[in-house]
């Protein structure tokens, strides 16, 4: 048997991650040979989990989705900044003394991929909807002092607590239901996780225009439109996107952090849709 450094992601559910294959291809791009697999964490053995598998000296990173972003920082040695700012871990890496760093690449893959899609402008208004883990990951990215960010949720203190956090970045605020009608927003991003429940987040159809990027961090495995993205369309938006590219994006960020390499994001989209889509 050969021993190839392994790589895994933990989480629950993990069955569903595209994870795999997008590490797969990363393998091949960058001339590296690594395994990548899910490990299904139950509640309460995510400890138990992690020390089992860093303890193995080829298991030499991992990746960590819902519901442990936030639980796992109890459990790792060293936080590198942009974790620490987000209070939240998706990316972990065996170092010195197999003491274990953390890491969080989910903020510069949403930068990088608005980026890609030229939908950051030189000034923007940005509206995020929703205020659980994801929006925690990517809002202080988004704060510059070219941009301000608002925040709406359907729960409004969940919103009031996440933009308190991160009220001394910059140029963020948040906003009740009826306030939303009043600003011009030029990208809006759903960070909800209605999509998942097949529904859409109350918002005013007035806010959309020809010229509103919409963006959504939830995408569908079989390459269709999300319910959101549709609404979007639906009231006159012509550029819309879902979060496959922010996947491959933050991804890509840990494959580096692995391997010092950094993979081709734009291919691995291209042949990660023809795997997929249907
Ligand atoms: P996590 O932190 O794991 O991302 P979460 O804390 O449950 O998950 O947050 C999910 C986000 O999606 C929340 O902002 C939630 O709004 P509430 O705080 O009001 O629950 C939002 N959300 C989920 N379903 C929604 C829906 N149908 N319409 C609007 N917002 C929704």
């Amino acid at each position: 048997m050969v021993n190839l450094n392994n790589f895994s992601l933990f989480g629950n559910p993990v069955s569903h991650s595209l994870s795999p294959i997008i590490h797969k291809i990363f393998s091949k791009q960058i001339n590296i040979k690594y395994f990548y697999n899910t490990i299904l964490t139950p509640k309460n053995c995510l400890k138990i989990f992690l020390k089992d598998f860093f303890k193995e000296k080829y298991n030499l990173g991992a990746n960590v989705t819902l519901p442990y972003k936030k639980k796992i920082i109890k459990y790792i040695d060293v936080l590198t900044k942009r974790a620490k700012i987000s209070g939240s871990v998706n990316t972990l890496k065996k170092i010195e003394n197999n003491f274990l760093l953390g890491d969080n690449t989910d903020g510069i893959g949403i930068l990088d991929d608005l980026k890609r899609l030229n939908f950051l402008k030189k000034k923007n208004n940005i509206l995020i909807i929703g205020a659980g883990g994801a929006s925690y990951g990517i809002v202080p990215n988004l704060i510059s002092k070219n941009n301000k960010v608002y925040i709406y949720n359907r729960t409004f203190y969940r919103a009031k607590i996440l933009s308190e956090k991160f009220n001394n970045f910059g140029n963020l605020f948040c906003l009740k239901k009826n306030e939303i009608k009043n600003y011009n927003f030029n990208l809006i991003i759903n960070a909800t996780s209605s999509g998942v429940f097949n529904k859409i987040p109350d918002i005013p159809k007035s806010i959309i225009s020809k010229s509103s990027y919409c963006y959504d961090l939830y995408f569908q495995k079989n390459g269709k439109s999300t319910p959101f993205l549709k609404w979007c369309k639906k009231y006159g938006s012509i550029y819309f996107k879902d979060g496959i590219g922010m996947l491959v994006s933050q991804a890509a960020h840990s494959c580096f952090l692995w391997h010092k390499k950094f993979p081709n994001v734009e291919k691995t989209i291209i042949e990660l849709k023809k795997k997929i889509e249907i």
